[in-house]
């Protein structure tokens, strides 16, 4: 079974990309996670964990809730992270989990994928470096779904000594200080759905008079910037000349060659007329 959690649509994709090709079925987290549901999860098939990567790892109330939830059924766990360029110490905190569960580790893998941290100080990628990224994440997937299906072992990447000295003090300390919500708003197109506090992975969001009021919980995830249907969700002044992510608005430029997801949904909707 593939368990996943994702902000703004980059880890869904390729969890869904990996049951399709391994034939296995996606459980999207965000409602256990959400609701701190720890009832236990059964696969007869191997575990494959997928996240994305925050501050060199996978982010800290993902794997909180990983190392808590019950997991029965098959002993083999995979993990997949993706990042928008380095996953940090992810496979060495992914290895303690396996151990910490007792569950057979099979090896971890990094994929590249767009960049959805858009009020971080980095430059946003041109289309062109987009597509790039998603086109190459596809093949990796297929290699990474090949082996899944023969239960082969992954090559996880080495990790060195200094990544883990500097990112395990590191991390807390960004998330304590830069992660702040107060910076959040909205404009006059929000419309009041509630979107935004239904995709918190914290609970951060709550809707007050039709608007959402931010908390002081918040892990800078994305996702209520990146799933507003109006657009209507700003940080200070920084998403006015940035934008926002979200996977959705650039799926179009995979076809049915390289993604099989996007394969069968053409495929069912040719279909169903
Ligand atoms: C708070 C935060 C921190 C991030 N830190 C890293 C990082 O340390 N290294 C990296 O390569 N990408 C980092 N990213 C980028 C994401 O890991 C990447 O864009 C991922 O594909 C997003 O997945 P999602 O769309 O499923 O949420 C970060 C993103 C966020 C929101
Ligand atoms: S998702 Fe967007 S439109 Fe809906 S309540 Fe939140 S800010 Fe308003
Ligand atoms: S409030 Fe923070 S944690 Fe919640 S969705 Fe927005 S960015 Fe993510």
């Amino acid at each position: 079974m593939i368990l996943y959690f994702s902000a703004t649509g980059n880890t869904e994709f390729l969890a869904k990309e990996i049951a399709e090709k391994t034939g296995d079925e996606c459980l999207n987290l965000l409602e256990r996670i959400k609701n701190k549901d720890y009832s236990e999860i059964r696969s007869d098939k191997p575990f494959v964990i997928c996240a994305p990567v925050y501050v060199c790892e996978m982010p800290r109330f993902f794997s909180n809730y990983i190392k808590k939830v019950p997991l029965k059924g098959s002993r083999d766990v995979y993990f997949i992270v993706n990042s928008a360029g380095y996953g940090g110490i992810s496979g060495y905190l992914a290895k303690k989990i396996a151990r910490h569960k007792k569950l057979c580790f099979k090896g971890y893998n990094e994929i590249v994928m767009p960049r959805n941290y858009f009020i971080s100080h980095y430059p946003v990628q041109t289309k062109d470096e987009i597509k790039e990224r998603l086109v190459n994440a596809c093949e990796k997937v297929n290699e990474i779904a090949d082996k899944i299906k023969k239960g082969e072992k992954l090559q996880s990447r080495y990790i060195f000594l200094f990544e883990k000295i500097i990112t395990i003090p590191f991390n807390p300390v960004w998330s304590k200080y830069k992660m702040k919500a107060k910076d959040f708003f909205t404009t006059d197109s929000c419309i009041g759905c509630g979107k935004c506090a239904r995709v918190c992975p914290l609970n951060n969001i709550i809707i007050k008079d039709k608007k959402p009021v931010w908390g002081d919980n918040c892990t800078h995830c994305m996702a209520c910037i990146g799933n507003c249907p109006k657009d209507a969700v700003f940080y200070g002044t920084v998403t006015r000349e940035k934008g926002k992510y979200n996977f959705n608005d650039y799926k179009y430029m995979l076809n049915e060659k390289t993604s099989s997801a996007v394969k069968n949904k053409d495929h069912q909707r040719r279909k169903n007329g």
